[in-house]
C-alpha cells in the first residue's frame, strides 16, 4: 500500500520529532503493508523551514537511515503546502516539491477555519499550468465538512480530495466520519492517506481505513487504491462524476 501523506521526516515540522521516532513510525507503516510513504512536511506556513532543497536533503538522509535499520520502506519527496497567495509562482520557481517530485500533483492545506477569498483562482491556475491539485482532508474543516456542494464543484474543475484515514474510523471525531462517509457516496474522494504525525497518537496506518471504505463502497475502494499508484507515478487518475444534488443515500 501506498500512503500519500506522514509527516514521517524527523525533525521538520510538528511530525516525528527525532530520528528514533521517524524509525519508529517507519515500523508502524510496514507492519501495516505500507510500501510506499511520502513524506509530506507542512510548508510555506510561516512556521518551519522546510523549502525543496531541505526537503530533499531530510529525504535522502532517511533513506539511508531506513536502509541501516532494514526497514523496508521506501519514502518519496513531497510536502503539505499551506495555501498562500504565492503558491504558483513558488511551485514555478521549484521551492515548493510536487508528489514524488514528478510535476504533476500538489498535496494542499487550507487554514483550519477558514478559506481565502483566491483559492477558486488559485485551483483553476494550478490546472492552466498543467498542475492537480489535492485537496487535504477537508472532511476536517470547519467549513468545508458541512459544504459539500462546494467541494464538488472544485472537483468538477480539477480538484482531487484525500481524506485522512482516521477520519473514516472515527479517529477526527463524529462529525468528520459522517462528512468522510458522506463524500464517499457522492463520488468526491480519489485518495486516502494517514497524515501520520508520530508512532502511536497519529500513526502512519491506512489498511483499516481501506477495510471501512470496502463496507462503505467496494467501487470506490477499488479507484482509491489504484489513484496512489498513479498519483505517486504522476499519471492520471480515475475520476468518476460527482453527485452534485443532495440525493437520499439509498439511491446511490
Ligand atoms: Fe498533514
Amino acid at each position: 500500500m501506498i500512503d500519500l501523506h506522514c509527516h514521517i521526516l524527523p525533525g521538520l515540522d510538528d511530525g516525528a520529532r527525532d530520528l528514533e521516532t521517524a524509525l519508529e513510525m517507519a515500523r508502524v507503516a510496514v507492519a501495516d503493508g505500507i510500501t510506499d510513504v511520502v513524506a509530506t512536511p507542512h510548508a510555506a506556513d510561516g512556521l518551519y523551514r522546510t523549502d525543496a532543497a531541505s526537503i530533499r536533503v531530510a529525504v535522502a538522509a532517511f533513506r539511508t537511515a531506513l536502509a541501516t535499520a532494514g526497514l523496508p520502506l521506501r519514502v518519496h519527496m513531497g510536502s503539505e503546502i499551506h495555501v498562500h497567495p504565492e503558491l504558483v509562482r513558488n511551485v514555478e520557481a521549484g521551492r515548493l516539491l510536487t508528489v514524488n517530485d514528478a510535476g504533476r500533483y500538489l498535496l494542499l492545506e487550507l487554514p483550519v477555519t477558514s478559506i481565502p477569498p483566491y483559492f477558486a483562482d488559485l485551483l483553476h491556475e494550478l490546472r492552466t499550468k498543467g498542475l492537480t491539485p489535492i485537496l487535504a482532508h477537508p472532511e476536517r474543516h470547519a467549513v468545508l465538512r458541512d459544504d459539500l456542494d462546494r467541494i464538488a464543484a472544485w472537483v468538477e474543475d480539477g480538484m482531487l480530495v484525500q481524506l485522512t484515514a482516521s477520519s473514516l474510523l472515527g479517529g477526527m471525531g463524529r462529525r468528520a466520519k459522517a462528512s468522510a462517509e458522506t463524500m464517499v457516496r457522492r463520488r468526491i474522494v480519489h485518495l486516502v492517506a494517514s497524515d501520520g504525525h508520530s508512532p502511536a497518537r497519529r500513526p502512519p496506518q491506512i489498511r483499516a481505513a481501506h477495510d471501512a471504505l470496502l463496507r462503505l463502497d467496494p467501487r470506490s475502494a477499488a479507484r482509491i487504491s489504484q489513484n496512489a499508484v498513479s498519483v505517486l507515478a504522476g499519471e492520471p487518475c480515475d475520476v468518476p462524476e460527482p453527485v452534485r444534488k443532495k440525493r437520499r443515500w439509498w439511491l446511490y
